[in-house]
């Protein structure tokens, strides 16, 4: 069943509910009050007859005739002592009170009291109250005083088909309403399932999802659900971008490597033609395993792979790489600054690594002349490892790009006789900086130099 049916379904048998209780307390009501006026009369009528009785001393016991208090809807009649009727209003012709034998009795024992018979114009409602004269215990007389209910019963008869023709139309209006304010509540539920269908078969996460209606549940549903696929589009772009960048960072060295091996095949002859051949396929292959490394430490990144957690001293691994960055730097002056010791807690391979990538980093893109200076500070809860060159800097609009995988700073060439990068060295350093509770920030400025640096919250010894 589907959920509109069911809503609809739910919402009429509301409204049917409700209608069948209030017509159903509304009718007894009405039943109720019309009895009482009609019970008010029938006391009255008999207190009527009681007050007519006297006792005369020369004429014994006196009682006015019953049709003196008769009206045309209203009989009374009069039993003697023994329950015989001694006295009747002419308008019941021969016919007689139907006389109840538990209300006699009642009756007889001093108590008045009301019955509803069924006659045969009807029902008919009787009112029987006892004389407080007595003979021998028992009432002197007991009156009787009944009428026709047929005005209440047409009364009521009208209202059952006021009730029933009410409730039938009513629940008409209330299913084509409900199904109509349903439907167009629930029509955007629809477009999002149509949407999602299509995504499935065209495997197109572009398409969105139209609404127009108000912020409700609906509206933020479909809100979320465009959110959503934004987000997917994303992610499926970057991926593309991904693996595009990624071939491409393969495919270069590769080409390099088979474009030697042809011409070492094709015969070269000169020995030192063949060497220049084998050193560029040795440097290609190193290329292409450091690419292969890097991608397969991003892979663990997207893990969330985690790290040993020793003390480091970040000078340590300073002076570690110093005297590497210095054979690196031909033409660039590497030099120390502030020296701190800088106790943390992490991995020392893969800090050495980010420290080494950010140095490289600095040699590579600082031209002959230029000073790259380390320097490791204490600071409060933090150790900052600072990485600054006198290079050519970063425009402002490719700084915040710097970080993203495959990210090169278009046009900027590394320095002659080094390779170009693949763009994986930052993000990778970010990584493990981040894994290790840290920050890497960046300053630059073009023309003037750059400074990266490594912060890592201070190990401190107890
Ligand atoms: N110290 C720096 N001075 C100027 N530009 C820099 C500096 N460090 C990084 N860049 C710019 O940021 C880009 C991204 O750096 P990243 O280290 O991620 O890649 P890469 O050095 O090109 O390649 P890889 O490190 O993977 O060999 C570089 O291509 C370069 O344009
Ligand atoms: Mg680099």
């Amino acid at each position: 069943m589907s959920l509109r049916l069911r809503l609809t379904l739910a919402n009429v048998a509301l409204v049917a509910v409700s209608l069948i209780l209030f017509a159903l307390l509304s009718y007894l009501a009405l039943d109720r009050l019309g009895l009482r006026e009609v019970d008010d009369t029938l006391q009255q009528r008999a207190e009527s007859v009681l007050d007519s009785l006297r006792v005369r001393p020369e004429a014994g016991v006196v009682i006015a005739p019953a049709e003196q208090f008769a009206t045309p809807d209203t009989y009374v009649q009069v039993l003697g002592p023994s329950g015989s009727v001694v006295s009747r209003s002419d308008n019941l012709g021969a016919r007689s009170l139907p006389i109840d034998p538990t209300l006699v009795a009642d009756n007889m024992a001093g108590r008045t009291g009301y019955i509803i018979t069924q006659v045969d114009g009807g029902r008919m409602r009787i009112y029987s109250a006892p004389s407080s004269l007595l003979v021998g215990g028992r009432p002197l007389i007991i009156v009787q005083v009944g009428r026709l209910l047929t005005e209440l019963d047409r009364t009521l008869a009208n209202l059952r088909l006021i009730y029933a023709l009410g409730t039938a139309l009513t629940l008409l209006v209330a299913t084509l309403l409900s199904a109509g304010i349903i439907s167009r509540g629930l029509r955007p539920i629809a477009e999002i399932t149509a949407v999602v269908e299509r995504i499935e078969r065209a495997e197109d996460v572009s398409q969105r999802v139209v609404y127009e209606g108000p912020m409700d549940e609906v509206g933020r549903l479909a809100a979320t659900f465009n959110g959503m696929l934004e987000r997917l589009e994303r992610a499926f772009a970057a991926q593309q971008r991904f693996v595009a960048d990624a071939s491409h960072a393969l495919r270069t060295p590769l080409t390099a490597i088979q474009g030697n091996v042809e011409l070492l095949l094709n015969g070269i002859h000169d020995p030192t033609e063949q060497r220049i051949s084998l050193q560029a396929i040795r440097q290609e292959t190193g290329r292409l395993s450091r690419v292969v490394s890097d991608l397969l430490l991003l892979a663990q990144a997207d893990a969330g792979q985690s790290f040993q957690h020793v003390p480091v001293e970040m000078m340590t691994i300073v002076l570690d790489v110093y005297p590497q960055a210095r054979t690196l730097a031909d033409g660039v002056t590497v030099s120390l600054g502030h020296e701190d010791i800088g106790l943390v807690a992490g991995d020392p391979d893969r800090l050495k690594e980010v420290v080494l990538n950010l140095t490289d980093n600095a040699i590579k893109y600082t031209p002959v002349g230029g000073q790259v200076t380390l320097s490791v500070y204490e600071d409060g809860d933090w150790v900052q490892v600072e990485i600054a060159d006198t290079g050519q800097g970063i425009p402002p609009e490719h700084l915040q790009h710097i970080f993203e995988r495959f990210y090169r700073v278009p046009g900027v060439k590394a320095r002659a006789g080094r390779p170009a990068g693949t763009g994986l060295g930052l993000p990778i350093a970010q990584w493990i900086i981040e894994s290790h509770g840290g920050r890497l920030t960046v300053a630059s400025e073009v023309g003037r130099g750059t400074t990266f640096t490594i912060w890592l919250p201070r190990l401190k010894m107890e």
